[in-house]
């Protein structure tokens, strides 16, 4: 057994780790004003220039994608696709925009053209020059949590996934429709969509699904026929998502594919 730290070496591990300490709140993070005469307090300016900082670290969004800035965005490379141009013009829009417009984007379109790209880096852009709050969570895994909070061993309960995904500021659903569906997937997607609905907050979302009905053949019939987000989500959800979102298509070959011996950045 180690004999526990005494107090006084605790107060050395944090004097020698901190070496400034904020002269307006002394480190307490709120510093006193004055309103109308009386003293009070409000979040000190240290705290306002690090939480960018604290919310990147919060945002769960993967290693993999962390090099996706929209200022990282090609939409002018050879075979680039007008489509793509478009959409990183209404993710800036929509960055800048925010709070005062709150409609979400939904991003669909077929395989590595940059859904993914301008979902995290518009969700950086507002981090980081808005200090908003950001959650990013891969359908597939936050599905997966959700069922795991039912199995009596894991800790977490199904309310302590689901709350952070309910209350974040600004939440990007990466790949929706991922999950084969099921009576139990519709309705946790409708729980979480309708949830935020209701509280007025803005969800981005990717998905490789067309956003159309169900059962929309679009002339092909058969097994040929490419299923569609109405398909995945249902309809209704459908209908609710475009309540919350603005469509944006995105079109064109494979980022990866095309670019995957080359030195792009
Ligand atoms: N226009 C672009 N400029 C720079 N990088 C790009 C561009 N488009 C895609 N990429 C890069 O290519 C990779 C694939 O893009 P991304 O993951 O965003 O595609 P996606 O549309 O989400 O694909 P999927 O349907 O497979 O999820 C990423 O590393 C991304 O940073
Ligand atoms: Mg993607
Ligand atoms: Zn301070």
């Amino acid at each position: 057994m180690h004999p526990a730290p005494s107090k006084g070496i605790l107060r050395f591990v944090t004097v020698s780790t901190t070496p400034t300490i904020c002269p307006l709140c002394h480190g307490s993070g709120w510093k006193p004003v004055r309103v109308d005469g009386i003293e009070r307090v409000t979040r000190c300016d240290c705290q306002l220039k690090s939480r960018p900082e604290r919310l990147l670290k919060q945002a769960r969004i993967p290693k993999r994608y962390e090099h996706c800035e929209l200022t990282e965005f090609f939409t002018d490379h050879d075979g680039a696709h007008p489509a793509v141009g478009r959409a990183l013009l209404s993710a800036k829009a929509f960055v800048a925009e925010y709070p005062v417009e709150k409609t979400g984007l939904l991003l669909t379109g077929p395989i590595g053209v940059g859904k993914t790209h301008i979902a995290v880096g518009t969700m950086q852009e507002l981090m980081r020059n808005k200090a908003i709050g950001c959650l990013f969570y891969d359908y597939r895994e936050l599905l997966k949590e959700i069922q795991n909070s039912y199995n009596a061993s894991v800790q977490a309960t199904e309310l302590e996934v689901l709350r952070p995904v309910f209350e974040t500021e600004v939440l990007v659903l990466d790949e929706l429709g991922a999950v084969k569906p099921s009576e139990w997937v519709w309705d946790t997607v409708s729980l979480i969509l309708n949830t935020r609905y209701n509280d007025n907050r803005t969800t981005i979302i990717t998905t490789n699904y067309d956003d159309k009905l169900a059962g929309s053949d679009g002339g092909v019939q058969g097994a040929a026929r490419k299923e569609t987000l109405g398909d995945r989500i249902g309809d209704r959800m459908l209908s609710r998502l475009h309540e919350m979102c603005r469509t944006l298509r995105l079109d064109g070959s494979d980022f990866r594919e095309k670019y995957r011996n080359a030195s792009f950045r």
